[in-house]
């Protein structure tokens, strides 16, 4: 999977390995930032409802040169959104603000609304669910998934609902490595993107990362994204700075098998 150019999801669609983040990007740097990644050759582009971007990265796809169907394109429900009905409006809000006839990929953004983490919205987060199948079965979603489940909250889809979510994105780093979800998904075939592969920046002066960067001739961001790979989840990398968004996706070497040993014991830089 690791040195493959996408992953294939478990209905069969293809999803380059790396996606360009856009999280915090906002809606006026949005464009260029799209833009260069594009013309830097991602074809995958992440954003969702509340990063109030939508409109910008729209339009940055339908300017580029490049047929629709050769640019995979992510959005997110909004986080607070546990109505059956109102996911039908959020996906036209959505659709219309992307302004493109399809999305490639919708998830729900979270299994709780941002301001209560870890509230109980299972019943909600199942007619999130029952909504989503109904686009999906539409043919107006190519694939639908989830972020920042975990385990439960995706079992109770599973006991209650009928599709398997294609897709959980979660926080993944060097140092966050959560082990026992990524073999929960791996189990039900559930492909495991990756953000804030950089830890939010906080990994580039992380001595023994920077150490390990040297070795193998690359940066720490070139190697912690590497390190999402090989632990065969996507990286979702983003930057603002067209010399890094061509740093982030010139990751084609692979790191040893000892190396990956000493990455997985480093310390959680955000705790
Ligand atoms: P900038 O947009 O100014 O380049 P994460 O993806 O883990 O959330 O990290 C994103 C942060 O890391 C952003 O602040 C971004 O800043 C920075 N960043 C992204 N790529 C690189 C890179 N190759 N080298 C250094 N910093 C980077």
């Amino acid at each position: 999977m690791a040195t493959e150019d996408v992953f294939v999801l478990h209905n069969g669609v293809k999803i380059p390995s790396i996606g360009f983040g856009t999280w915090q990007i906002p809606n006026d740097e949005a464009y260029d930032a799209v833009t260069a990644a594009l013309k830097n050759g991602y074809r995958h582009i992440d954003t969702a409802m509340s990063y109030r971007n939508e409109k910008e990265v729209g339009r940055a796809i339908r300017e580029f040169d490049l047929p629709r169907e050769d640019i995979f394109l992510t959005s997110k429900l909004r986080a607070s959104i546990k109505d059956y009905d109102a996911v039908f409006e959020a996906f036209e809000k959505s659709r219309t603000d992307l302004d493109v006839d399809y999305i490639d990929l919708w998830l729900i953004h979270a299994p709780w609304p941002w301001d209560e983490k870890g509230a109980d919205y299972t019943e909600g987060n199942i007619q999130a669910w029952k909504a989503m199948e109904k686009l999906y079965n539409e043919g107006k979603i190519r694939s639908i998934g989830v972020s920042n489940f975990s385990e439960s909250d995706i079992q109770a889809l599973l006991d209650n609902c009928n599709i398997v979510p294609m897709v959980n994105q979660i926080p993944f780093y060097i140092g966050r490595d959560q082990e026992s979800l990524l073999d929960f998904c791996e189990k039900h075939n559930i492909v495991v993107e990756a953000y804030s592969p950089l830890a939010t920046g906080e990994l580039l002066d992380h001595p023994e990362v920077k150490k390990l960067a040297e070795k193998y001739g690359v940066t720490v961001a070139q190697l912690a994204i590497r390190y999402c790979l090989e632990r065969n989840t996507l990286p979702l990398p983003k930057s603002t700075h067209e010399s890094r968004i061509i740093e982030n996706k010139q990751v084609d070497f692979t790191i040893s098998p000892e190396d990956m040993d000493k990455l997985n014991a480093i310390e959680d830089v955000r705790k």
